[in-house]
């Protein structure tokens, strides 16, 4: 990892820290000394994400919703940055139960920024999302250039930016929005109805079941290692560059690959530590509903601005992260 200015001593909040993305910021903050304050309601979040920091000093839980405007305050209160993670997560998810997402991804946000700009936080960085480009088909995605979203959840993270945007303008808050594409890595969640594809993939060639592509496969990802979007997030707490503020950033790799090209490198990563899993099938299914076909992201804006430079392509994630799920499934 890169070095940035020190956040010793620096008080963060992160929501959703017991999440995916949320645990392994709180495990990074800590390794910097940084003083961490989890919020959490467990919605998706488990406790075994971040168990090994409980004992620590650095590190504090508050269980709570952020529907919930005072535990948002209390969250804030005293710190310099909050890192915004928490969300229902999931297109399918989304369009199951529109208000359930809307509630937390809109509502809970807002709630965080009101808190922050109350608390007098100095920074809030949130997790945007690449869905917000919904049906533009222009590629690569620059940020500038949006077009109409497939689902309740892209809306959610598109309001989530207009209202930082407005947060700016109304009560002068500074904030962040990091467009997050198909983030994958340690700690990611297999289980579940809404898992995400790379750690269900991971599991179920584990078990030596074929995984389902929704899909001829041909559908591509700007698939992004978790290092790379633990990096942005430091930049974009760190950064002295003001003009860097107040914008939305794509926080991806700039490569893309499709579902069955990762599906067949997961394979042969996986066949190497057991040879059976070369024999497991991969089989196909109908696309699914608000999916976008192509997702390839321009990373030249938060190379400019932050001076991002990913540390890990694709395949060299995968390989990481198949050697964790090795060791944890
Ligand atoms: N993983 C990706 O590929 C990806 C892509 C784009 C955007 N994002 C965004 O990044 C963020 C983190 O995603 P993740 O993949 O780590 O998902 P995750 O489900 O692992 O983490 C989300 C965390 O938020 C918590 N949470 C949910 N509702 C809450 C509530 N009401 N109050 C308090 N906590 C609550 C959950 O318990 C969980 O710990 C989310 O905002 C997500 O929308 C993720």
């Amino acid at each position: 990892m890169k070095n940035f200015p020190s956040l010793k001593g620096k008080k963060i909040v992160v929501t959703g820290g017991a999440g995916f993305i949320g645990s392994n910021l709180c495990e990074f903050l800590i390794s910097q000394q940084a003083q961490v304050r989890c919020l959490d309601n467990f919605a998706t979040g488990h406790r075994h994400n971040i168990e090994h920091l409980l004992k620590d000093d650095l590190f504090e839980l508050l269980e709570g919703d952020i529907r919930d405007l005072q535990t948002c305050q209390q969250a804030c209160e005293g710190v310099d940055f909050v890192l915004h993670q928490a969300a229902l997560g999931s297109v399918p998810r989304s369009i199951a139960d529109p208000i359930t997402t809307n509630a937390v991804n809109v509502g809970g946000f807002l709630n965080m920024l009101v808190a922050a700009r109350d608390q007098q936080v100095k920074r809030l960085v949130y997790a945007a999302s690449s869905s917000t480009y919904g049906d533009s088909t222009a590629l690569p995605k620059v940020e500038e250039n949006i077009g109409q979203p497939l689902s309740p959840y892209a809306i959610t993270k598109y309001v989530d930016e207009l209202y930082a945007q407005n947060f700016k303008l109304t009560y002068n808050l500074d904030t962040v929005g990091l467009r997050y594409f198909n983030v994958f890595g340690r700690k990611q969640d297999p289980q579940g109805a809404y898992a995400a594809v790379i750690p269900k993939f991971v599991q179920q060639f584990m078990k030596h079941e074929s995984p389902q592509i929704n899909g001829d496969g041909t559908y591509s990802r700007d698939f992004t290692y978790i290092d790379n979007v633990i990096q942005m997030n430091m930049r974009a707490l760190t950064t002295e560059n003001t003009e860097a503020l107040n914008q939305v950033y794509n926080t991806a790799v700039g490569d893309r690959t499709t579902i069955l090209s990762m599906a067949k490198d997961l394979r042969s990563f996986l066949a190497e530590k057991d040879s059976k899993i070369a024999q497991v099938e991969i089989l196909h299914g109908p696309n699914r509903q608000g999916d976008v076909p192509h997702s390839l992201a321009s990373i030249e804006k938060a190379q400019h601005y932050m001076g991002y430079v990913p540390t890990h392509r694709f395949q060299e994630g995968l390989k990481e992260a198949v050697d964790w799920y090795w060791e944890h499934l």
